[in-house]
């Protein structure tokens, strides 16, 4: 029987997201327009890592093809690779420490030649880092909001001081957007992080600087619609599934038109599902293909393999801009969750054990790994066209 070691990084059972954990800061709201929204400012440790829910509903969809060996991405990780040898690892562990936290557990397996599924730890790395992504596709004239890096106070203080024309300059027309460089599922990124006013963006900065340990990047604010698109498949065959496209109007009254930590982890809850998603996103021909080229483009050179989500907004001009690639995309089960993955290989006819099986079956593919029963899932999404 194929052994399909499977690692995951799993909340603790009293972890909260949304909630508030003893100790943590307080968001401050910035006017009494603000929508209601008592955001603890860092009560989002495990915002990354899987529940129960997820880890059991990923091992059952594995199950027909091996069997599954739950591996914990702990420090015990290294030594169950070695004495359990799995034929290959189903990997969705967003790690402990560090920012090449999600690398490691790639880094480990192809340390001792064992194959696993999505991107390597190179890919995983850079894609954490917003910046150095941004650089990267950048150099191949893939289109990404403008940005300046701040990495410490003294940084802060010579981009408000100087009048380069590399400096922020945020101003009511054109916002900027701050953001910690290294994190994901939106911690750190709340309504405070769109600033108009350099006293906005001296305070924002200083306070995501001091709350997160870590460079901040300021990128001009992408005004248009916002997509997130899932990719599956690697090569000429990578495809993108059905657009979801965010409806900002249904988020409560004066909030911003973001998908930060508000609306994916406050407003957003399995009672009350926010009603903001549309998928298959109804957009015109033209536009569709724009956003599949684009993302095709980033998670080709970007190194993605089997599986991503990529998240796109549209500049003023109306072109799609990448905003983040996540080469580990989140994938809850429940579709009350609002998952995004999940809901745009629904809308392309995937359950989600298809989903789950198709990234097994790329990388199992990639790998030249047998599976105990062939995957059926030959996705009955179009290929969209790539742009060489
Ligand atoms: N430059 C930008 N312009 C406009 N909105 C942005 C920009 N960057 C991020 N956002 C908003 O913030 C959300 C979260 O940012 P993102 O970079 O995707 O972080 P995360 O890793 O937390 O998902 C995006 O989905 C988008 O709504
Ligand atoms: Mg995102």
């Amino acid at each position: 029987m194929t052994r399909i070691g499977f690692a995951y990084n799993q909340k603790p059972e009293k972890a909260t997201v949304g909630g508030r954990i003893a100790g943590a800061p307080r968001h401050e709201s910035r006017s009494s327009d603000d929508p209601p929204s008592p955001i603890p400012a860092h009560d989002d440790v495990y915002a990354e890592w899987d529940a129960a829910e997820t880890i059991d509903a990923v091992a059952n969809a594995l199950s027909p093809f091996g069997d599954v060996i739950r591996i914990e991405a702990n420090e015990d990780l290294p030594h169950r690779l070695r004495t359990e040898r799995p034929d290959i690892v189903f990997n969705i562990a967003e790690g402990l420490h560090g920012p090449n936290r999600e690398a490691h557990v790639p880094a480990i397996c192809e340390f001792f030649g064992v194959p696993y599924s999505g991107s390597d730890p190179f890919t995983l790395s850079l894609c954490l880092h917003k910046a150095r992504t941004k650089d990267v596709l950048r150099a191949h004239g893939v289109a990404t909001a403008p940005f300046a890096m701040i990495e410490s106070e003294s940084d802060l203080a010579s981009l408000l001081s100087h009048e380069s024309p590399l400096a922020p300059r945020p101003t009511t027309d054109a916002p900027m957007f701050l953001k910690p460089v290294q994190e994901g599922s939106s911690k750190g990124i709340t309504e405070r992080n769109l600033v108009r006013t350099r006293d906005e963006l001296e305070a924002t900065a200083r306070f995501l600087l001091s709350t997160y340990d870590q460079p901040v990047i300021a990128e001009a604010f992408l005004p248009g619609a916002e997509f997130t698109c899932g990719v599956l498949g690697n090569g000429r065959t990578a495809r993108v599934l059905p657009l979801v496209g965010m409806d900002f109007g249904s988020l409560p009254a004066g909030a911003l038109p973001i998908y930060g930590y508000e609306a994916k982890w406050v407003w957003d809850t399995p009672d009350r599902p926010l009603d903001m998603f549309e998928c298959p996103a109804r957009v015109d021909l033209r536009l569709q293909h724009a956003v599949e080229d684009v993302v095709l483009r980033a998670y080709r050179i970007l190194g993605c393999r089997d599986w991503s989500r990529i998240d796109v907004r549209l500049d003023q001009h109306g072109t799609p801009n990448i905003v983040e690639v996540n080469p580990l995309p989140g994938i809850l089960p429940n579709p009350a969750d609002n998952s995004c993955l999940p809901k745009a290989a629904r809308a392309a006819g995937l359950s989600y054990d298809a989903l789950i099986q198709s990234a097994l079956a790329a990388a199992a593919d990639r790998t030249g790994v047998h599976l105990d029963a062939p995957v059926s899932v030959r996705t009955p999404v179009r290929t969209a066209t790539l742009v060489a």
